[in-house]
């Protein structure tokens, strides 16, 4: 007994060091600048909105709850907006612009294109928002705030979200398509992709957590169903029953195969268990160097939650429109 309370506060122990190092490195580091991507979160500041709006996070929160509530699925969906307008000109709500007949934004975009989804309820956000303080809160900062109350709502982690970010009246398709991670990637790949963003390996890992919600479509995983080897065959067979070898492209499986709506660190249970549903997840495991962090997480759940949240902040944090760049839109699917 006395050996397991001792290991126990070594390992609160360790969890606090870890998170006073995150703290300290993450508030260093926030407010340099580069052209490719950046946590430069100066002028974001949480209660932004205490005075020009106070219900604005009541608002969002309960509606982002009443949507995960009809559909939990909904949670992974808004976590995964809020990723895929960051890695693309940061977070100002591009991702949201719709194509119209002279414009081509980032929905079309391979990443995007019949995957994201989430717009109504973002849509339905703005809308009470715009009711109850009209040209205020911006779409960028609704995705960002949306995105915390999904992981929350799902029995995830919580982070101070910085406020005060502008929506941007331009989209980059290009941007879009070259710069969001691609699930046929190795480990290389992926570290690289997350680099171009000044993400470490070991931020990568955290993120990839994100995965333990969720679904995806068949086309994006049948290669590694049907054709890798480091994969559990019970999964493998399991998977195949809803993701033929022809046909069925759309079809859903679950990323994390045992809790798809819990936000818990089983994701990297499975990749242990060679259970990982993409060849990018596997990799994080079966790559190499990072491995023992995968390890990690399966043991220590708040570790994860930890060093997800400090993560989360960083990307919520990259390239924001402030002061006077940009605009807060009207309906986030359109410039004003
Ligand atoms: C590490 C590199 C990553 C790759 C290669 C990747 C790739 C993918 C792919 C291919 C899908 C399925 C899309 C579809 O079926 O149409 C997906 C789903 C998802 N991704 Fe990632 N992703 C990565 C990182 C992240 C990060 C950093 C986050 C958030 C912080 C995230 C959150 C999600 C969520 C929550 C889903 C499920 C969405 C839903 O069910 O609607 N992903 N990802």
């Amino acid at each position: 007994m006395a050996g397991i309370s001792q290991q126990r506060v070594k390992i609160c122990l360790v969890l606090c060091l870890v998170g006073i190092v995150s703290a300290s490195t993450y508030s260093t580091s926030s407010s340099s600048t580069t052209s490719s991507g950046t946590s430069s979160n100066s002028l974001l500041n949480p209660l932004f909105y205490a005075i020009k709006c106070p219900q604005a996070l009541g608002t969002i929160k309960t509606l982002v709850n009443n949507a995960v509530a009809k559909e939990p699925r909904m949670g992974a969906s808004l976590l995964r907006l809020h990723f895929h307008d960051c890695f693309v000109q940061g977070c100002d709500a591009s991702v949201l612009l719709a194509d119209t007949a002279t414009f081509t934004g980032e929905q079309s975009a391979l990443p995007n294109v019949n995957s994201l989804r989430g717009f109504e309820v973002v849509e339905s956000i703005k809308a009470a928002l715009e009711y109850e303080c009209p040209g205020v809160v911006s779409c960028a900062d609704i995705l960002a705030v949306a995105a915390r109350d999904s992981v929350v709502a799902l029995g995830g982690p919580g982070w101070p979200v910085g406020l005060g970010r502008k929506d941007s009246t331009t989209a980059s398709f290009s941007e879009a398509s070259s710069d969001l991670p691609s699930p046929f990637l190795n480990l290389d790949g992926l570290i690289d992709a997350f680099q171009k963003k000044l993400f470490t390996a070991n931020e990568m890992v955290a993120l990839s957590g994100a995965h333990t919600i969720g679904s995806a479509r068949c086309l994006l995983f049948r290669s590694r169903i049907y054709n890798e080897s480091d994969i559990d065959p019970s999964y493998a067979t399991q998977t195949r029953a809803n993701c033929p070898k022809v046909g069925g492209d759309s079809n859903l499986s679950p990323i994390d195969i045992t809790t798809k709506h819990s936000f818990d660190n089983a994701y990297y249970t499975n990749l242990i268990n060679i259970k990982g549903l993409f060849h990018s997840d596997q990799q994080l495991f079966s790559g190499g160097s990072t491995a023992t962090q995968v390890k990690s997480y399966s043991t220590f759940p708040l570790l994860f939650k930890l060093d997800f949240a400090n993560a989360m902040l960083k990307m919520s944090n990259l390239s924001p429109l402030t002061g006077t760049q940009g605009q807060i839109r009207k309906v986030c699917s359109r410039v004003n």
